[in-house]
């Protein structure tokens, strides 16, 4: 008895964990294709009135992206980081310091959350709008999303000849790529 006992748990226990994978691994790559779609869709928006903001536009943006994609971690939420990268700078007015083109950036965010960003849950609006606003007047927030975003933004400092500084960095990863590409 004991051992057919013990052979009805080993097979529950291996079904388990082939189903936990495959259904881990399709709806990993389910959220992934959805996401990719969602930002492509914000990046075909923002190129539809597009005018050009020289160290600001869309260069920029998809470095911010690409950059972004390198910080992602299992605490990272990577849709947020790939829409921050084409929205954190949409409502510049200017290619200087224009100080509240991040709330702007915000503020933009509420007036497309019913269409454009209809998809994206309350929770990663709230990162996406708390990363946009905050971006250039606070170091780091202590939440990896966002600091992700700062770090994707900030890794894209060389456009205009300022090597990132590690120490400004973010996030560990940040730090690390920041030491690794910009330390001589
Ligand atoms: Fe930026």
């Amino acid at each position: 008895m004991k051992r057919i006992i013990d052979l009805l748990s080993s097979l529950m226990k291996s079904k388990k964990s082939e189903f936990s994978d495959i259904d881990t691994c399709t709806a990993g790559d389910e959220r992934k294709s959805i996401q990719e779609d969602m930002i492509k869709r914000v990046r075909e928006y923002v190129l539809t009135d597009y005018r050009e903001r020289g160290y600001h536009g869309i260069d920029h943006w998809d470095r911010v992206y690409t950059n972004g994609q390198q910080l992602i971690t299992r605490k990272v939420n990577a849709l947020v980081v790939g829409l921050f990268a084409y929205l954190h700078d949409y409502r510049r007015e200017d290619d200087g310091d224009d100080l509240q083109h991040g709330p702007r950036a915000a503020d933009f965010i509420d007036t497309v959350r019913d269409t454009l960003l209809k998809d994206v849950s309350d929770n990663e609006i709230h990162l996406l709008k708390e990363a946009c606003r905050l971006h250039t007047v606070v170091d780091r927030t202590g939440n990896p999303t966002i600091d992700a975003c700062f770090d994707a933004d900030r890794l894209d400092l060389g456009r205009v000849g300022i090597i990132p500084n590690p120490a400004r960095m973010a996030t560990k990863k940040g730090k690390e790529i920041a030491s690794d590409t910009f330390s001589r």
